[in-house]
């Protein structure tokens, strides 16, 4: 054991971002321990490629304090750009060159010497299932490769902490599930990733913890499971075949959601067994037989609606 333990690869505090009159950061607060995975979800506009850029350097912050490994990013920008990749929210691919060419083109900004750019583009090209297109002009991939490629470009300095604004925009559910696979493998690796995603799936899948960022501030900050607990709970969905089996079944649940246009009704009810036994059994009291049965969980979904937009700020306020 060392007497100082290593820095959290990003620590944020009070952080304040403006433009003009419009406060997009108004003081938040983030930390993601090493090798980990921090997701920042938010609606458009809500400051996350803001948060990256500026964490990565490329915009200032008007207040607060961010650092990075330990580096911090107003004072030593320097260091911070030494130990960090950023697969941006829009592409940096040359389409004129191919997708081995911009690679060993990282590799030489990264000052690899010639024979590590071979073979750090060759391995990357492999993993990314990028090696039959290696030599056509990036112009012609198609979205979901040129991400690929965008994500491979961000590790050829084989950086220890990466930003990814939205890195599987666009992308189909297979390509998006190998480039999950390579975020895990970084992390197994040790390397740590904020993220950031309209994809709620994408944040369940992947992250550690989730922030989620809105009207300036960090709204709810919590491990996927503790965010879905704090979601509109979960029901039990009973179908019907007729109005008269629909109402009957209303009589016996109070607190049941009744929508004649569908013959549903929604009972409120946790989603563990002996809950959803204790509805079946009161159900088969009421006489009323139900058609079809669906335990419905809240999911990220429903956190993010529950958390973001103005109805929540009116419910906030
Ligand atoms: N250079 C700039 N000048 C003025 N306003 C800016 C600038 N960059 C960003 N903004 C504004 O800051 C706000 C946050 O933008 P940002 O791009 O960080 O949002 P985002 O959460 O990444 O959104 P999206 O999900 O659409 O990518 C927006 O209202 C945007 O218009
Ligand atoms: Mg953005």
């Amino acid at each position: 054991m060392t007497a100082t333990a290593a820095p959290p690869a990003i620590a944020v505090s009070g952080l304040r971002k403006a433009y003009g009159d419009h406060i997009v950061l108004d003081g938040i607060d983030l930390e993601l321990p090493r090798g980990s995975v921090l997701a920042l979800l938010g609606p458009n506009g809500a400051g996350k490629t803001t948060t990256v850029n500026i964490l990565s350097t490329l915009v200032r912050a008007e207040a607060g304090s961010a650092r990075v490994a330990g580096f911090d990013v107003a004072t030593n920008g320097f260091a911070v750009r030494g130990v960090i990749g950023v697969t941006g929210q829009f592409s940096a691919v040359d389409g004129l060159l191919t997708p081995r060419e911009n690679l060993l083109l990282m590799g030489r900004l990264h000052h690899l010497d010639r024979a590590d750019r071979g073979k750090r583009a060759a391995v990357l090209l492999d993993r990314f299932e990028l090696t039959e297109a290696a030599d056509q002009p990036a112009a012609a991939l198609s979205g979901g490769m040129r991400r690929k490629l965008d994500l491979a470009m961000t590790l050829v300095g084989r950086p220890s902490v990466v930003f990814l604004d939205e890195p599987t925009t666009g992308l189909d559910p297979r390509s998006r599930r190998v480039l999950w696979d390579i975020v895990r493998s970084l992390v197994a690796d040790g390397v740590s990733v904020l993220l950031t995603t309209q994809y709620l799936e994408e944040a369940d899948q992947l992250a550690d913890t989730v922030a989620v960022l809105d009207g300036g501030r960090i709204v709810a900050h919590g491990t996927p499971a503790e965010l879905k607990r704090a979601a509109p709970g979960s029901e039990v969905r009973l179908t019907f075949a007729d109005v008269a089996a629909l109402g009957r079944a209303a009589d016996a649940f109070v607190s049941g959601v009744r929508d004649d246009a569908t013959l549903t009704l929604a009972v409120p009810s946790p989603s563990d067994p002996p809950s959803v036994r204790a509805v079946i059994d009161r159900l088969e009291r009421s006489g009323a037989v139900a058609e079809h049965l669906e335990v419905a969980t809240p999911g990220l979904d429903d956190v993010f609606l529950a958390l973001t937009g103005p109805d929540a700020r009116k419910v906030a306020s």
